[in-house]
């Protein structure tokens, strides 16, 4: 063998069968090789075990996809380059021309977007409601033969909570189907509800530490078989070097979630007690509108924090600007602490009913908690407040 063959095909590695590493290896390869055509051909027609092109399966993302979906209490997951990928893949697998959507006002951006601008183009319709509109929702799901609603909780930034069992009662009597991005709420929260399909970001909590971007698609195995072939296709798959990020993030997933909380916890109750907040938005505080339904629904309350401002957008800068501790950047999640000061949070598209709806004015403040000291946390909120006026 000369050199410049030996360099692409290097001496191969094997460990004893009875010596395992501890953190499974990084497979970053985009092909597998059975050795021969025959083997190939049966891994191609599903009668054995095991890897070809990486678009499609690959060992280290299926690590990853077993432990999601076990966490979100559902058979099978599938994964992709980012959150809104989900979104996006998801939606197209399941809709065709002719379908009808349920979505909320209140729901993330780009996923309005793609149900009222990309799936449109489709022909694929669409009704949106604000999330606490019950009555509205069963309306719809009576009249208006629905193939699936997609909705959040808790919503982003103002954190209200959807009625997920009403959501899930008639969605199902409508012979629809619902698909949930739980994104805010965790893997932990909500798998003991009826819902199909559960979409989550990865580049918030699961990787944790914001050098990483990811989503996950789980739900029974029925459904992700359905969809398996359009999503690989389309090709939003996540890179194994991701994959194996993601999955050292998930090490500490419980360990950041509940610090997170009960840091979100410690500082909205110091913004409820400050003469320059008119309002704080976090469903663990008894003052939230849907404490009661957030408390039924969820193990915990989530990391972030809203809080309507005295004043508007001036007032609302300077307090952001002077937060040390809090940058100013989009994405929640991760184990820094982050601020969206209200010129910066999303809305522009919306009519004056829709806005009216999504509680988001111009005092809007979005905190997203990370893992910090809580005293060090409030005293730098305290000291931008007082900044601010
Ligand atoms: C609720 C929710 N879903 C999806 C996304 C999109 O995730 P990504 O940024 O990984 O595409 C976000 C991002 O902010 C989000 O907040």
């Amino acid at each position: 063998m000369k050199k410049d063959t030996l360099v692409n095909h290097p001496p191969e590695v094997s460990l004893p069968p009875d010596n395992h590493p501890l953190v499974a290896p990084i497979y970053q390869s985009v092909k597998f090789s059975f050795g021969d055509t025959g083997e190939t051909l049966r891994y191609l027609r599903g009668q054995r075990e095991g890897f070809f092109y990486s678009r499609s399966a690959n060992p280290t993302l299926q690590q990853l996809q077993l432990l999601l979906a076990q966490l979100q209490g559902r058979d099978d997951c599938l994964l992709t380059g980012s959150g809104v990928a989900t979104v996006a893949a998801s939606l197209l697998a399941l809709c065709k021309q002719g379908d009808h959507i349920l979505a909320f006002v209140e729901s993330y951006g780009p996923t309005r977007y793609i149900v009222q601008h990309l799936l449109a183009k489709f022909g694929v319709a669409h009704t949106l409601l604000s999330i606490e509109d019950l009555p509205g929702i069963e309306r719809v799901l009576r009249d208006i033969p629905t193939r699936l609603v997609v909705f959040e909780s808790p919503t982003n930034p103002v954190t209200k909570i959807a009625d997920i069992e009403h959501m899930t009662a008639h969605t199902r009597r409508a012979g629809a189907l619902t698909v949930l991005d739980n994104t805010f709420a965790g893997f932990h929260n909500h798998g003991a509800y009826d819902v199909d399909i559960f979409l989550h970001s990865l580049t918030k909590y699961a990787s944790g530490h914001g050098d990483v971007m990811g989503g996950a698609i789980i739900a029974r195995g029925e459904l992700i078989a359905q969809m398996r072939k359009d999503v690989s296709t389309m090709g939003p798959t996540l890179d194994p070097h991701a994959a194996f990020l993601i999955q050292r993030g998930m090490r500490t997933y419980f360990l950041r979630y509940e610090r997170q909380c009960a840091n979100a916890l410690a500082c909205s109750l110091f913004l409820r007690g400050h003469p320059r907040v008119k309002q704080v938005h976090y469903p663990g505080l008894d003052s939230h509108p849907q404490h009661l339904l957030a408390r039924r629904q969820m193990s915990d309350f989530g990391t972030v924090v809203s809080l309507e401002l005295d004043g508007g957008f001036e007032q609302g800068a300077r307090f952001a600007d002077a937060l040390q501790y809090f940058a100013i950047a989009a994405s929640v999640g991760s184990t820094e602490s982050l601020v969206m000061p209200p010129q910066l949070l999303a809305g522009n598209e919306y009519t004056r009913e829709q806005r009216a709806a999504s509680l988001i004015t111009p005092g809007t403040v979005r905190l997203s908690i990370g893992v910090e000291d809580a005293a060090d946390l409030i005293e730098d909120l305290g000291q931008a407040l007082d900044k601010a006026y």
